[in-house]
């Protein structure tokens, strides 16, 4: 545990202009720094870094982030080795705050040695898979050559309940549990979780492994388990963030300029061994933002292939509504579907690569998809079916953050709903044209954003908070959390610039509420003073709350006895029976 004011201390030292141009080349533009971005391939440069708000964006692929932020994603370092980076860079000595409070969340912490033992049991793996006739001629049965066996690191796990105990040497450490390899009954008897599998080991971005899908060699699951067994959410391991096959997948990716997000280990491989090198697949579940975001690092075209029966349908519709926070206008999104009987292993295995990428220049593009779908089953002829159409098109358009995409998507629908731009703008309701209601949904999200424009303020200009700001809030709802810990961030850290403050909210905020918080605050002009402003949002969230707070009393009153109440309560019953009385 490094203690949080080393951080912020540090954040103050250094200055990201020296730290991102050490790597990358800046050129000055303007009040910013600029570059062709790092993290994706382009022309011309979109990458920004702000020396006022220490922060970094590229406005092609949604990258950006602190000093930190850009040394662990350009080096590929983890939190704790960006801070001994950036800290050896100043000459900052990193103190080590004691670890009592870790015992809250041992089994959240990785801990020395669950890398190396997975990495041990690759080998061992790797090892019984030459060893094993059976497994080696499923393997071919099922097209794949040795080489691409050894590529992908792909191994046996015998049959068979305690196998590992000859791989380590003491078969009760903590270590093989946490790292999901090994399975306690009730009795605390221990055995393999893998048995008589071909195993497919998932890696990092480092390139460590993480965890291991495991596969029955027959046609589907048997009485030990399903045909894909996978490792367990480990502290190596978050099913939600991995992709199989990226790792390896980097460099075709940058080559071809895309990247292909399939749905199993067998067709990440098999395209592999077909040449088609730049495909990864969610781990069995359906792709999330964090994927999405991840990829985007890497590409601005993402592909998403899925079978074209019913199940690929509803996963690719799953991974569109999934897609749509994360989308902007940089990025190319688009779905393929293949023949029903296909999956894309097997339709590689048929046809070869040159068809399989010439199907993927067929690919519906997002913005084609959604509308399709959405229009798919409705006529659009009746009054309530194009009602219909425009219930079912808001939620989503309200998503999507990027400008020119949304403003097209709403052009369409309204095109097909029969109405005028300006009929469309009053039936459909963008969060920036939001006023207040007095319906309940909108009025929680008018009130959103008035806590984030009063937190945007605050992380700008941490200086006007002041320590009797802590005292108004109210803790209800994440918004109100933002609010609250932005503001304690302000007080401990006055001086703090804008990515050092969003550093301190990382680890306490919704992640979406986060992802949101740093695309506009890097929309702001830094040259502006906020204090006007800062102080008006203020006073109304103030109102807001005090208000919201009369109205809980109240309700709380009306089951309460005079004599049960506190001063509080009594005090602002009076005003209130006052106010009625003054009225009538
Ligand atoms: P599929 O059932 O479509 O299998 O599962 P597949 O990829 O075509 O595999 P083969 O060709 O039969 O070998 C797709 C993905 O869903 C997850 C796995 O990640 C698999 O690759 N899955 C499937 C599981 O996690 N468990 C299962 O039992 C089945
Ligand atoms: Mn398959």
């Amino acid at each position: 545990m490094i203690p949080e004011s080393f951080i912020q201390e540090l954040l103050n030292r250094v200055d990201i202009v020296d730290v991102i141009d050490r790597s990358v080349p800046l050129k000055k533009a303007g009040a910013n720094y600029s570059a062709c971005c790092p993290f994706h391939n382009e022309k011309s440069p979109s990458f920004t870094v702000s020396p006022t708000k220490q922060f970094y964006h590229c406005f092609g692929c949604g990258a950006h982030g602190s000093a930190i932020g850009f040394v662990m994603e350009y080096q590929g370092l983890s939190f704790v080795e960006a801070i001994n980076e950036l800290a050896k860079q100043v000459g900052m000595i990193v103190p080590q705050e004691t670890r009592e409070r870790d015992t809250d969340a041992p089994q959240k912490k990785a801990v020395p040695g669950m890398v190396e033992a997975m990495q041990q049991a690759v080998l061992y793996y790797r090892g019984e898979l030459k060893k094993s006739q059976r497994a080696i001629e499923y393997l071919k049965g099922r097209g794949l050559s040795g080489q691409i066996a050894a590529r992908f690191q792909m191994g046996y796990a015998p049959s068979g309940w305690q196998n590992l105990q000859e791989v380590f040497s003491d078969y009760q450490d903590d270590v093989l549990k946490s790292i999901g390899l090994v399975i306690e009954n009730e009795q605390g008897r221990r055995y393999d979780r893998f048995r008589d599998r071909v195993m497919f080991p998932i890696h990092d971005q480092k390139g460590q492994v993480i965890g291991f899908g495991g596969r029955v060699l027959g046609t589907e699951g048997n009485d030990d388990g399903p045909k894909y067994l996978n490792s367990p959410e480990t502290p190596l391991f978050q099913k939600g963030q991995e992709l199989y096959g990226l790792f390896l997948a980097r460099r075709a990716i940058r080559d071809a300029g895309r990247v292909l997000v399939v749905e199993g280990y067998m067709d990440v491989v098999a395209l592999a061994q077909y040449g088609i090198e730049y495909a990864v697949a969610a781990l069995g579940t359906a792709t999330t933002p964090v994927h999405i975001t991840k990829l985007m690092r890497q590409t601005d075209e993402i592909v998403f292939c899925f079978d074209g029966d019913a199940a690929g349908r509803k996963a690719a519709w799953r991974a569109a509504m999934n897609a749509l926070p994360a989308l902007t206008d940089g990025l190319r999104l688009s779905f393929l579907f293949l023949p029903a009987e296909h999956d894309p292993d097997s339709y590689v295995r048929e046809y070869g690569k040159e068809a399989f990428e010439a199907a993927m220049q067929t690919a519906l593009p997002l913005s084609q998809y959604l509308i399709q779908h959405l229009s798919e089953d409705n006529g659009l002829q009746s009054q309530e079916d194009k009602v219909r159409f425009l219930n079912e098109a808001e939620p989503i358009l309200a998503q999507i953050q990027a400008p020119r995409l949304a403003l097209l998507l709403r052009k369409r629908v309204a095109e097909l709903a029969g109405l005028s731009d300006e009929e469309m703008r009053s039936m459909i309701r963008l969060p920036e044209v939001q006023r207040p209601r007095r319906s309940q949904p909108r009025q929680t999200r008018s009130t959103l954003s008035l806590q984030r424009r009063f937190v945007l303020m605050v992380l700008m200009q941490p200086a006007l908070v002041s320590p009797d700001d802590l005292a108004w809030v109210l803790h209800e709802s994440e918004e109100d959390a933002l609010v609250k810990h932005a503001l304690e961030a302000a007080v401990a850290y006055p001086s703090a610039k804008p990515a050092g403050l969003l550093l301190q909210l990382q680890n306490r905020v919704d992640a979406r509420l986060m992802r949101e918080l740093e695309r506009e605050i890097h929309l702001l002009d830094e040259q502006v003073d906020y204090s006007l402003e800062f102080e008006g949002a203020r006073k109304q969230l103030r109102d807001m709350y005090a208000e919201r707070q009369g109205k809980t009393l109240l309700a709380r009153m009306q089951e309460k006895k005079i004599s049960d109440m506190t001063e509080q309560e009594k005090a602002l019953l009076k005003a209130m029976v006052g106010a009625t009385k003054n009225r009538s």
